[in-house]
């Protein structure tokens, strides 16, 4: 579901020809169609098409990977991991053949894992591999945030750092509305209530759903990255990452401010974080780094 909707958000700005690619026959062509045959309605001449064969993705600008089995009631993303690691495995090596140039973006999950992944198996550089669940934790904790306050979305403005799991780190003192801080703006109950809420966002959708998980805010997340690729914006949003030393952390794809455009990541914006927050992103990354390891075995 995150592939097509990302496809269906994509169209709707006009930004690129999509291509979507599935294993199961007959599935991304009716979807690609059905969607191409939107394009009348709304006036954007964007072609989508569908296919079983990595050959119809050849010289992608960029690869969005979605792949993978999402969660079921119960699970963490972390279950997915044995699951998922060869599914995005093969599909990061058939789209790499086709598209050597291609930035991919990651969004399956457990997020952080599989974008170190991709980057290994794709034999890609760092900077062209970008996981994206930053504009999307970030997105949930904002839309609390203006479910509390009754105040437009537009001036609410939140940090989502971290791992893409229970320990993920939303920064009360960087998110603000309208320049105002959260944590002087809410009072300490109801802040930690939005942040408990923001950490468990995706299971609590996965609970409602129960065949799946989240699909309408990922994949509106995704495409403002590639909005932001296409037109070599610069612009800067929490994504996963590769870091080598940023935030104290190596060999790691981890969640942080990262400065994006047409070559993909062009800088790791480092905040000056309380120890408090500091202690935080220690504990989210050591659970990364500790299923990164279980992908060497
Ligand atoms: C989420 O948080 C699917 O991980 C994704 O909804």
């Amino acid at each position: 579901m995150t592939g097509a909707t990302t496809a269906h958000w994509l169209a709707e700005i006009e930004i690129a020809d999509i291509v979507l690619v599935d294993i199961i026959e007959g599935m991304p062509q009716g979807k690609a169609l059905d969607l191409q045959e939107a394009m009348p309605v709304i006036g954007k001449d964007v072609t989508i098409t569908g296919s079983n064969e990595y050959s119809a993705t050849t010289n992608s600008d960029i690869v969005v990977i979605t792949a993978g089995l999402p969660r079921k009631p119960g699970m963490s993303r972390d279950d997915l991991l044995a699951a998922n690691v060869e599914i995005v495995s093969t599909a990061t090596q058939a789209a790499i053949r086709e598209s050597p140039d291609a930035i991919f973006v990651v969004l399956s999950n457990p997020l952080d894992v599989m974008s170190y992944l991709v980057m290994k198996v794709g034999g890609i550089p760092s900077r062209r591999v970008i996981g994206q669940a930053g504009i999307l934790d970030s997105a949930r904790m904002r839309a609390f945030v203006g479910m509390e306050l009754g105040i437009s979305i537009e001036n609410i403005h939140c940090y989502v750092l971290g791992g893409h799991g229970d320990e993920m780190v939303p920064l009360t003192h960087y998110s603000n509305v309208a320049g105002i801080p959260l944590d002087e703006i809410l009072p300490k109950e109801r802040l930690d209530a939005i942040v408990t809420r923001t950490r468990k966002g995706g299971g609590e959708i996965v609970s409602l759903l129960k065949t799946g998980s989240a699909y309408y805010a990922p994949a509106i997340a995704v495409t403002q990255m590639v909005e932001a690729i296409l037109k070599d914006k610069h612009l800067i949003v929490p994504a996963s990452a590769y870091l080598s030393g940023e935030y104290g952390l190596n060999n790691i794809f981890f969640g942080v401010p990262v400065q994006i455009g047409m070559k993909g990541v062009e800088k790791i914006i480092e905040y000056s974080l309380s120890d408090e927050e500091k202690e935080a992103l220690k504990k989210s990354a050591a659970g990364v780094t500790e299923n990164i390891a279980l992908l060497k075995k």
